[in-house]
């Protein structure tokens, strides 16, 4: 059902809170493109970490690890976008009937040297491109995967809910290189890791549906799509796709540059054109359907409260550190002290001393900080059995314990990993 008024909440928030601003808003903005603040960059790279560790760095700890990251250009030749079938159908349909290409075109060089091209729709053609640079420069065993990270832009007709449907958007990407009988093993295999991560970033499990694409609603290069649909605030909508793009993609390049697309098993001697397997993952939705999730209201010592429920290893700020007072100068010196030992966790435990205690927690507790410490008299001996320990205030519950510096960076480093 749809909840405009959560969706005015996560829009006003990430925009008073750092996460995200409209894009040249000074200028009255530019529809369809957003700026990440500070916080929102933050929690994009921490978004982006994740994946790159669960799509690429895990499978690799194995032997047989079988995945290579690539940071391709966003510029192409225009022939990339003629053999992939964007230029013929990457079109949404205007009021009048009239289709309407979605690639946004610019153009290279100067004077009678100029040529038009595209900027890539998806991050998935710098992939199908150097497929075989990939093979010849490392020589990887089939099944592997190239995965990719990067910005791709669409002219989209209406660009709408926030960071849901941008003109400039960001895909994670990994098209994966299988033996065509091996096909449903591997789309099986990477559909377990997309609920995975989900689950690990901190998605709503029970917010998130797949949805079996029917025949003639699929992208024109797909036999099979899975759509993993997330429960937004607006209705429920595509946040990732999981497709099989059978040789489509390999084959046509092949056709069209000449360039032979084959893989030959050393082992078995067989050669075929690999068919690819593709899970992709919009950045942008990720961090909306993430805000989504971790959104709530209640009431703490009777006060309401907003907070963000991040995972520790997402939130953009894993911790802050501050003394009771910051007028008390024994109290700041130990409480730098006890900041600079905590940094060493990690560079975002960040220091606050401005205004009162209660009003720095429920500034934390907003973006989803999950960690608070604090330096008071008894950190300092006041009451003797306590010295030397500090309050540790948990986000979510309020709750809060006396523990030991050692205790505390064993807690938090324990909640990062
Ligand atoms: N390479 C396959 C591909 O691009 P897609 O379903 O068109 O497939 C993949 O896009 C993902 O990229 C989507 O599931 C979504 O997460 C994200 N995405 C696509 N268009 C978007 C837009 N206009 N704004 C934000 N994210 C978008």
């Amino acid at each position: 059902m749809a909840d405009q008024n959560l969706m005015e909440k996560i829009v006003s928030l990430a925009k008073r809170r750092g996460f995200v601003f409209p894009g040249s808003e000074i200028y009255g903005g530019l529809a369809g493109t957003y700026d990440y603040g500070p916080l929102g960059t933050l929690l994009q790279e921490n978004v982006k970490q994740l994946w790159f560790r669960m799509f690429v760095e895990e499978r690799n700890a194995k032997k047989d690890g079988d995945m290579y990251p690539l940071d391709a250009a966003i510029l192409m030749n225009p022939k990339v976008w003629e053999a992939s079938g964007h230029v013929q159908t990457f079109a949404d349909p205007l009021a009048d009937g009239k289709m309407f290409n979605t690639m946004f075109k610019t153009s290279v060089g100067a004077g009678t040297e100029v040529s038009t091209v595209y900027l890539r729709p998806e991050t998935a053609g710098g992939i199908f491109t150097n497929f075989k640079n990939v093979v010849d420069s490392m020589h990887p065993y089939m099944p592997f995967g190239i995965a990719q990270v990067g910005k791709a832009f669409r002219n989209e007709i209406a660009p709408r809910d926030f960071i849901f449907r941008l003109r400039e958007l960001k895909q994670m990407e990994v098209e994966y290189f299988v033996n065509p009988k091996d096909w449903e093993k591997a789309f099986e295999e990477w559909r377990r890791t997309m609920h995975c991560f989900a689950e690990v970033a901190g998605l709503s499990k029970e917010k998130v549906h797949e949805l079996e694409v029917p025949d003639g609603k699929r992208a024109h290069y797909s036999k099979r799509t899975i759509d993993f649909e997330f429960d937004f605030p607006f209705g429920r909508s595509e946040l990732w796709g999981l497709a099989y793009r059978t040789d489509f993609d390999l084959s046509a390049h092949a056709e069209a540059s000449n360039v032979a697309f084959t893989y030959l098993d050393e082992e078995t001697k067989e050669k075929f054109v690999p068919h690819v397997i593709e899970p992709s993952l919009g950045v942008d939705r990720t961090i909306l359907a993430l805000l989504v999730s971790a959104y709530r209201e209640d009431e703490l010592g009777g006060e309401k409260r907003t907070y963000l429920s991040l995972s520790a290893r997402i939130a953009p700020i894993k911790a802050m550190v501050s003394p009771l007072l910051r007028n008390k100068q024994a109290l700041v010196d130990t409480a730098q002290e006890i900041h600079s030992t905590l940094r060493k966790i990690h560079p975002w435990i960040v220091w606050d001393d401005n205004g009162n205690i209660g009003k720095r927690y429920r500034r934390q507790d907003e973006i989803g900080t999950p960690f608070c410490v604090t330096i008071d008299f008894d950190t300092l001996g006041e009451t003797p059995s306590l010295k030397n320990t500090v309050t540790l205030r948990h986000r979510d519950t309020g709750e809060q314990e006396r523990l030991t510096v050692p205790e505390v960076v064993e807690r938090i480093r324990t909640a990062i990993e």
